[in-house]
């Protein structure tokens, strides 16, 4: 949390200036921006000639590299009090210890000779990052400054399929680096662009100090800048403090100035690569080049048989795997029986939307909340086996985890794991609790919900699209980190996950899309919907579905639409907030006011998002009036039924037993 609070901080004053070191790159076709480049920070304070802050960033910059350590990750500090200096450098993961020497100790001098006063400055060049600082960088995610340099040449037709193979590219090679159990955060590999066959080549590379998530979401917003910047480019950079990624139609990885890679690629050098290479004529030297050859390509012969061999045994090994999983997956229904004490009314926590929840305590003492599903699902046993063991996969630490299920009879229970607080609605909608959640924890909280979202919307195995976001399926752990609970219900009831439109409609009203509502569509945008009405009753305190209060028929969303237009949003705040950052808070209001666009379009994805709430460089864009703004298509009937139109039609709900909704479309 404080690391995000700096990029935040930093990256408002950081904006301002980008000077160009030097232009010997011998890349051809560089945009108008280049690499190597360096950015002097001149907001950041600077240093006078001969102070002791110079000596020591001198003498740190000699030292950071390290040649023992192969990582070519350098991290250190020099000095006292105000006068000590963090240093970074990181080399690209694809290059040898001597080439990383070399470019560490160049970008030290051109850094200092550049931004000769500055205390804090950042350089880019091809092989290698170096920034510096009076305050500790170690550990931060920063995004700002970002920087692109591109190649001015673009593809010439399939833009689409282009931009396509490139995002799955990226996606693949951010999952990649931020997960490799090696200390260098790097991956690399190459797409193939079906319509036109070009490949293409990318590289990707986190600082190894930052996390798994803090390294995807750098990397996202890395490549997020691309499509202003370059669009349809044949090759780019892009760069910032934490992250780097490039891309180009040539063979680049391992391949930086005729210094040999650390495990030579099998391809051939490309033609077009302006790597220095010597002249080499001598027959002797053919002889030799034709002996590698062909020791070569057995080697190589024989590792493709080796690898399709471990590969064969590792699937085995991987089915053998997954059945043991889903058995070790399923509970003893005595043993759940137990745990809860006969499903007791004291052990009783609530009830959702697809049964009732109860706490329990296993023989092992490990504390579970049970779900014992009240209806019949329309799958059979293997489907549900099958089911949970999927939706079991997903971890991350913003979902509640599914330990489990059990079968027995008509009995179908899900076994999680227990959150020790209470759901999020117990806290922003009581007066007295709420006051328990001041800015910063509320903040964290919508972080949160977003980053637990953004995984089961663009996780690789499966898609899942919760339907039922709300405050009551946000569960909040001892540390008020939010865990996103009740997901997979749709996949788990065979609610029709994959064609994005059902007949059978289920939710909670104040949080469903308006496309859902009337049309059954659902997609990663309606739970994008729901977030945006979720982080509007954070910000707020105040429930959406208070238009049953009486007569006067006013809903949360349009209250805020109009005062975000009358520029008087700050009324929204609810008091405890007050005392947080109120231009946080506004930005958050505008976040949620995008996130409830009328049309999907103009929805964010939960992946840009997160970057508009974690970067204060993104420009957002101008909201329209939110769906379901009072002059649209809401009517309220009487105080317990609801109508909702729209031109295919008038629907109307019952709600004088609760929020949660159910009903069947008709046609
Ligand atoms: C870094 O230097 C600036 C300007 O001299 C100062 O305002 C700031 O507090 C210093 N930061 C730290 C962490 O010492
Ligand atoms: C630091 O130096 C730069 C350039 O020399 C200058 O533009 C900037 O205003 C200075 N900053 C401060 C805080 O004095
Ligand atoms: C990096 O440097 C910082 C500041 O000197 C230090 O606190 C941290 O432990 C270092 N981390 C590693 C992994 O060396
Ligand atoms: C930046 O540094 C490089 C390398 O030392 C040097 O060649 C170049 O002249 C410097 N540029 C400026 C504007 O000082
Ligand atoms: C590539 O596209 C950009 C805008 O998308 C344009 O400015 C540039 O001129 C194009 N380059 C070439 C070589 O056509
Ligand atoms: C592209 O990547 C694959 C691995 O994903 C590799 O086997 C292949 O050799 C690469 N192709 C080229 C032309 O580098
Ligand atoms: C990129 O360019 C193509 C073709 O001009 C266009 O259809 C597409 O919308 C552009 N994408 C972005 C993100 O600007």
């Amino acid at each position: 949390m404080v690391s995000s609070r700096l990029i935040r901080l930093s990256s408002i004053c950081t904006q301002i200036l980008l000077l160009i070191i030097n232009v010997n790159f011998t890349q051809a076709h560089l945009g108008p921006h280049r690499i190597p480049a360096a950015y002097c920070f001149n907001d950041k304070g600077n240093y006078t000639t001969g102070s002791t802050y110079q000596t020591n960033l001198n003498s740190l910059l000699s030292t950071l590299f390290d040649a023992n350590n192969g990582y070519g990750f350098y991290n250190s500090s020099l000095g006292k009090n105000n006068d000590r200096v963090y240093a970074i450098g990181l080399c690209r993961g694809d290059i040898t210890k001597g080439t990383c020497g070399t470019c560490l100790s160049d970008a030290a001098n051109g850094l200092t000779n550049n931004c000769s006063n500055q205390k804090e400055a950042i350089g880019w060049l091809p092989n290698c990052m170096l920034r510096y600082s009076n305050r500790s960088i170690y550990g931060i995610m920063e995004i700002s400054p970002a920087y692109n340099a591109w190649n001015v040449d673009n593809v010439s037709t399939g833009f689409d399929a282009f931009n396509q193979e490139l995002s799955r590219l990226f996606n693949g090679l951010g999952g990649k680096a931020a997960t490799s159990g090696d200390l260098r955060k790097f991956a690399s590999g190459n797409a193939t662009i079906p319509s036109s066959n070009i490949i293409i080549y990318g590289l990707v590379q986190c600082t190894p100090d930052l996390s798994e998530q803090s390294c995807i979401d750098c990397l996202e917003y890395a490549s997020g800048g691309l499509g202003s910047c370059c669009n349809g480019s044949l090759g780019v950079r892009a760069v910032t403090p934490s992250c780097s990624l490039r891309y180009e139609n040539f063979p680049f990885v391992g391949q930086t100035n005729g210094t040999p890679p650390p495990s030579p690629p099998l391809a051939t050098p490309p033609a077009n690569t302006a790597i220095p290479a010597g002249k080499k004529s001598k027959t002797s030297r053919t002889v030799i080049i034709t002996v590698v050859a062909v020791v070569v390509s057995l080697v190589l012969i024989i590792s493709i048989c080796i690898y399709l061999r471990v590969k064969k045994m590792k699937e085995k090994l991987g089915e053998g795997d997954e059945i043991l999983n889903t058995e070790a997956l399923q509970f003893d229904f005595g043993s759940i029986r137990t745990a809860t004490n006969n499903f007791s009314e004291e052990n009783k926590l609530g009830r959702g939307g697809f049964g009732t929840v109860y706490r329990g305590r296993l023989l092992n003492q490990e504390d579970i909340a049970v779900k014992r599903l009240s209806r019949d699902s329309a799958q059979g046993d293997i489907e549900f086996k099958n089911e949970v063991t999927l939706v079991a996969k997903l971890q991350h630490r913003n979902l509640v985890r599914l330990l489990g299920f059990c079968l027995e009879g008509n009995e179908r229970l899900l076994i999680y794991e227990f959150v020790p607080n209470a759901s999020l609605d117990h806290f922003i909608f009581d007066p007295v609790k709420s006051t328990h959640l001041d800015w910063d924890s509320r903040y964290k909280i919508i972080l949160g919900i977003g980053r637990g979202l953004l995984y089961l919307h663009e996780d690789s195995r499966l898609r899942i699209i919760h339907r039922d976001m709300k405050a009551s399926n946000i569960l909040l752990d001892g540390e008020m980190q939010p865990k996103i609970a009740d997901f997979g219900m749709a996949r788990l009831f065979d609610l029709d996950q994959t064609q994005g439109a059902t007949n059978r409609v289920v939710g909670t009203y104040g949080y469903m899309a308006p496309e859902y509502v009337m049309r059954g569509h659902f997609s990663v945008k309606s739970d994008v919907y729901s977030f945006g009405v979720l982080v509007l009753e954070i910000i707020t305190g105040q429930k959406n579905s208070s238009f049953r209060r009486g007569g006067n028929v006013e809903d949360l969303l349009s209250y805020a639409w109009k005062s975000w237009k009358e520029d008087t949003a700050s009324n929204l705040i609810d008091p405890i907030s007050k005392s947080g950052s109120i231009p946080e808070i506004m930005r958050c209001i505008h976040i949620g006011l995008l996130c409830v666009q009328p049309n999907t379009a103009d929805r964010p994805t939960m992946a840009t998002v997160i970057l508009m709430l974690t970067s204060y460089s993104l420009d957002l864009p101008v909201p329209s009036q939110p769906a379901f703004y009072m002059d649209g298509g809401i009517e309220s009937s009487s105080d317990t039924s609801l109508r909702w139109k729209d031109n295919s039609g008038v629907i109307r709900l019952d709600l004088s037993k609760s929020n949660s909704v159910e009903y069947v479309l008709d046609g």
